[in-house]
């Protein structure tokens, strides 16, 4: 069987280096060191409000950067420009509210349908591979598909987070399972993210069907004790 892809995401080096206002962690550093040590893709959400990564960052990086960039997206019409600019070969669009510390749930597919669709069909111009970050809903795997998404993200946050407090999970799993199912009889191509541990990756990486996990926040703090290419090995071997 294959192997499950390994997505970094390395917003959270471009954290520490803003919190000092220096050029220094260099996200684009991270993005060489991941693709060095066996990621498959390396992810960076542009925020409005350019809490870490910038657009001097997406430049630099979708320059050097030989394994695919995954741009994070909001669907407004600023990110449209940037992305139509950029074409990175992944683009996930993410739901994004200013006041959220990350992004806390899964985008609303029935809200602003017609520019999600005018969006999606505009970024896939560029031969970009489009995801959109879901709850994991069979009602919103049948609308990403609607909208003529390729890929969809389901949001794994409520499960990382039962799991973090070792309540009981199995329910959020067989909802995640069947998401992935119905993702895959649909022709859509599944994603797992957000909130991503060695634990919990290992036990959704028992679910069949998903393609790609992207991991950010849990690796990049892993890093600091043991290193940026162990954390991505270990997830690397869960993975397999
Ligand atoms: N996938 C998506 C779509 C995200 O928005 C994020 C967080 O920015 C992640 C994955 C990674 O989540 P975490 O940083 O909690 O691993």
């Amino acid at each position: 069987m294959k192997r499950i892809r390994l997505g970094v995401n390395i917003d959270h080096v471009a954290t520490v280096r803003n919190a000092r206002g220096e050029n220094y962690p260099s996200p684009l550093r991270a993005a060489k060191l991941a693709e060095k040590n066996g990621a498959d893709s390396v992810t960076i959400h542009l925020r409005e409000d350019r809490r870490h990564i910038n657009e001097f960052d997406l430049k630099k990086i979708i320059k050097e950067l030989k394994i695919p960039l995954n741009l994070e997206i909001a669907a407004t019409k600023e990110m449209l420009r940037i992305a139509s600019r950029s074409k990175p070969p992944y683009i996930c669009i993410v739901p994004e509210k200013r006041k959220e510390i990350t992004t806390e749930g899964g985008l609303n597919l029935n809200y602003n349908k017609n520019f999600l669709k005018i969006l999606i069909k505009r970024l896939k111009k560029n031969n970009s591979r489009i995801s959109l970050f879901i709850e994991p809903s069979l009602k919103d795997l049948e609308n990403a598909k609607k909208l003529g998404a390729n890929c969809v993200e389901i949001h794994t946050g409520k499960l990382c987070n039962l799991i973090n407090k070792k309540r009981n999970y199995k329910n959020e799993l067989k909802k995640i399972q069947a998401a992935v199912d119905k993702g895959n009889k649909l022709g859509l191509e599944v994603h797992a993210g957000h909130g991503l541990t060695y634990i919990s990756a290992k036990i959704l990486s028992k679910i069949k069907g998903i393609k790609e996990f992207n991991i950010g926040h849990f690796l990049i703090g892993e890093s600091i004790f043991e290193g940026m290419p162990s954390s991505i090995k270990k997830f690397k071997r869960i993975l397999k």
